[in-house]
């Protein structure tokens, strides 16, 4: 097997491989002058797996070019199959048409890794189950869910309710509840744009306790913040917890997460994130991942490791 990083995913690349005794295959990542994308692998892949390693979070479209072009550099050295894992998979919220004039995006980004060769992929806690439907190849869904759900309960002391901060949120929701035995509430949310939204109301009773926010995604942190002030507003306890797989942190969300009582916020490394103001836990997912990406090389099922919502 060989392993091979995209520029967005080195560090956790080189923690995956110290796991499972791999050292990640040397390639070099650069930019012509006009900004156009070279990418070159150092080693022979020919007859290897290869397990591509790219998370596709900002700046979104290099790193998916970066991706394609790397399956592409190792399917033409020869590769025997070509795995692209890819812990946060970008354009996951654009997998319909919510406008007539709107493409179906997360279709054209599965039609490229389809047409660089990629043979399966593996995400983590996508944001849609439909990317099982939506892509040609297998797809591998893994979940952070089991280790984030670990740190809240050791965090947690006195009664606490999970929270959905909106309805899509909800099956997510029941996956913690499975593994913490928390009540799950729910907030209703409307979208207005890219980076705002609206609460109109909560389902369920969050009185005197400690609402633990859950997410796949945190991006500009519109979400979460008016989650936490309609919990507030129904008299949950402060400081609320979020725990959410992905963390971009994008435009507004520090400054909207700063602005709420938020005790605690666990994410994972799908993402590399430098809040400034902000504390941020972080639980690796490269021990999973590895474990994932050795049974499937084995040819073993994931079973445990697998997402099922
Ligand atoms: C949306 O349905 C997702 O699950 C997240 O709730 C959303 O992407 C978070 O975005 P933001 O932080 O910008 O509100």
């Amino acid at each position: 097997m060989q392993l091979v990083s995209g520029g967005a995913s080195q560090r956790l690349t080189e923690k995956i491989g110290a796991e499972l005794g791999v050292e990640p295959l040397r390639r070099e990542l650069s930019r012509f002058p006009d900004g156009e994308i070279h990418v070159e692998l150092s080693g022979d892949v020919r007859d290897e797996d290869v397990y591509l390693v790219q998370s596709t979070g900002p700046p979104v479209q290099e790193h998916l070019a970066e991706l394609i072009l790397l399956a592409d550099a190792a399917y033409r050295a020869g590769a025997a199959r070509l795995n692209a894992v890819i812990p946060y998979l970008a354009y996951a919220r654009q997998d319909r048409r919510t406008a007539p004039g709107e493409p179906v995006a997360l279709r054209v980004v599965a039609d490229l890794l389809s047409a660089s060769h990629v043979h399966r992929i593996v995400v983590v806690d996508p944001h849609t189950p439909d990317v099982e439907s939506i892509f040609s190849v297998p797809v591998e869904t893994t979940t952070a869910v089991p280790d984030l759900a670990e740190a809240l309960a050791a965090a947690l002391d006195g009664p606490a309710v999970l929270v959905a901060p909106d309805l899509g949120a909800a099956k997510l929701a029941e996956v913690y509840a499975a593994h913490l035995g928390l009540e799950v509430a729910i907030v209703r949310k409307t979208r207005v744009s890219g980076d705002e939204v609206q609460t109109t109301g909560l389902i369920g009773d969050v009185t005197g306790r400690t609402p633990v926010v859950i997410d796949d995604i945190v991006a500009t942190g519109g979400t979460i913040a008016s989650a936490v002030r309609v919990l507030l507003d129904a008299g949950a306890s402060a400081p609320v917890m979020v725990a959410a797989t992905h963390c971009l942190l994008v435009g507004p969300a520090e400054e909207r997460l700063s602005q709420v009582p938020i005790g605690r916020l666990w994410t994972t490394d799908s993402l590399v994130v430098e809040p400034r103001e902000l504390t941020v836990e972080v639980i690796s997912l490269a021990g999973r991942l590895a474990e994932v990406v050795r049974r499937l090389h084995a040819g073993e099922p994931l079973a445990e490791l697998a997402l099922h919502r």
